[in-house]
């Protein structure tokens, strides 16, 4: 007999739950008001784009991109059709036509691929029968060949590379270029919300299906005042859900003017003291030396003190720039600290990068990261665009609202109706409809219950009354509200009920 198969959520994914899905929505709706309120309108883009969307914007040395994608070939419409044993001389010219119009990726590997496989097939020593072959009277030379089509054929990308957006900022800057908003009144003001992926190692506080609540500022001055409000409103948003123990920490990274030299400067220093650091760190002395500044590694952590500091080798612009954003950061009362270790883990970055940090997340403590990027638009193959933005974990800071008891959210229903006979289940169906109507959480059970049973799964649904109907209430025209709490119950007409009701809750 067959087993049955058990399924469980993929590792590091996850079902979210009622009620806390209801502490979600909460935090959700509020994003909604806060960043309306500065001005933000939202935008949803897809949940997977072109591989190579990601790998030009998060860089292809990054951690995301290098090894933490999902990503997968989407096959195209048109297919070459699949060749014959006898006939590669069809397959090539029609991937060769496919790739001049573009139906087939024209990447390098395939075009090496058809190449090859055209030198093969030209020097005539692959079959090339009509008809029916029998495969082991062909000799092993012709054999050989033949294997090496196949390999050729089989390297071919016949489909288009995708992947599962690992993050969104990529995918904004796409869309502001896709849509000519340039052409907008600058700058434009978008925020998203919705799932991220990649494939990171489980634990507490991350997952490989992760929620992100994010904003992006695109266009327009690169004034920091930009970067201020940009902080500003995260910070409120925050304010307003309650968290505990936010800090914020920021850096300047510089710019393309002063950045390279800085790490320059970094990388011969980091070469002095390579035996100090661990494999991950040494590699990234010739990858992208300032992650190592981002290093966790107990070890590492009295070596990386004392290397230099990319504060102080600021071309002046870049300076001049990073105390014009404490200062804007100042005024509008945003305590804050300086982290010069805050390089973040993506390529787009220059200039201001800071992360806010909540309390009850253990080492995955970053709730929010975000940073100028002026540029990125530009390296998309859009025009010279300025940007900045964040992204907060959404699953973080419900965690972070869970450990300092903000978690809470009232999700009894209002009313759970008992009624009993047929009658006054006809009035119990349309008291529920005009109490839905008026806006409150109704529950009404479908079959006849004794009303001691009824007045039990209202109290374990957490209902605040019970609304009784029996015959004698139905032929009165008075209905008993019981009050949970404290048992108490009092008689109502209809509209009485619905006017008590909305007194009340
Ligand atoms: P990020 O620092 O990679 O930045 O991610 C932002 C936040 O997403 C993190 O601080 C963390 O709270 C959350 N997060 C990241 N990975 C996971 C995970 N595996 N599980 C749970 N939460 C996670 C960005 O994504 C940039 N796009 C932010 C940005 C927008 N910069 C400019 N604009």
């Amino acid at each position: 007999m067959a087993t049955k198969a058990k399924f469980q959520a993929i590792r590091g994914t996850r079902d979210l739950l009622p009620p806390e899905t209801a502490l979600w929505n909460r935090v959700e709706q509020t994003a909604h008001e806060v960043f309306e309120t500065f001005g933000f309108g939202e935008i949803r883009p897809p949940i997977f784009e072109q591989t190579e969307l990601f790998a030009r914007a998060v860089g292809g040395e990054t951690d995301i991109v290098s090894k933490e994608m999902y990503t997968f070939v989407d096959r195209l419409e048109k297919q070459p059709d699949p060749p014959t044993l006898a006939d590669y001389g069809a397959f090539i010219e029609q991937a060769e036509k496919l790739m001049a119009t573009e139906e087939l990726p024209a990447v390098a590997g395939n075009r090496l691929a058809i190449e090859r496989m055209k030198r093969i097939w030209d020097q005539g020593n692959v079959l090339r029968t009509e008809g029916e072959s029998p495969i082991e009277k062909v000799d092993a030379a012709v054999l050989e060949e033949l294997y090496k089509m196949v390999v050729l054929k089989d390297s071919m990308e016949l489909g288009q590379n995708i992947s599962l957006r690992p993050e969104a900022t990529a995918s904004v800057c796409r869309a502001y270029i896709e849509h000519g908003m340039q052409q907008l009144p600058q700058p434009v003001k978008l925020y998203y919300m919705g799932p991220m992926f990649r494939r990171e190692r489980p634990q507490k506080g991350r997952y490989r299906q992760f929620y992100q609540i994010g904003a992006e500022v695109l266009g327009g001055s690169d004034a920091p005042a930009i970067d201020a409000e940009v902080i500003e409103m995260v910070m409120t948003f925050f304010d307003r859900l309650g968290l505990e123990g936010v800090q914020l920490h920021i850096n300047s990274i510089g710019d393309k003017n002063c950045r390279p030299k800085y790490v320059e400067l970094l990388r011969e220093e980091l070469r002095k003291v390579k035996d100090k650091l661990g494999p991950d760190s040494q590699r990234r002395i010739d990858t992208n030396p300032l992650r190592v500044l981002d290093s966790k590694l107990e070890s590492e952590q009295e070596t990386i003190e004392k290397l230099p500091r990319i504060a102080q080798h600021l071309c002046d612009s870049c300076r001049d720039n990073y105390d014009e954003v404490k200062r804007q950061l100042a005024i509008r009362g945003i305590i804050y600290s300086q982290n010069f270790r805050l390089v973040r883990g993506l390529d787009y970055y220059m200039r201001t990068t800071f992360e806010i940090t909540a309390k009850g997340l253990g080492s995955q403590n970053a709730v929010c990261g975000g940073g100028r990027y002026d540029g990125l638009v530009e390296l998309l193959g859009g025009p010279p665009t300025k940007g900045i933005g964040f992204a907060i974990g959404e699953d973080r800071l419900i965690l972070s609202l869970q450990e300092s008891g903000k978690g809470a959210v009232a999700t009894g229903r209002d009313v759970y109706i008992a009624w009993m006979g047929e009658r006054a289940h006809a009035t119990a169906i349309r008291a529920a409809k005009d109490l839905r109507k008026a806006g409150f959480s109704v529950e009404l059970p479908p079959v006849e219950q004794k009303f001691g049973k009824a007045l039990g799964q209202a109290d374990k649904l957490g209902a605040k009354y019970a609304l009784i109907l029996g015959d004698n209430e139905v032929s009165e025209g008075l209905w008993t509200l019981k009050t949970l709490a404290d048992g108490s119950q009092a008689k109502y007409t209809e509209p009485d009920l619905l006017a008590h009701l909305r007194k009340s809750l």
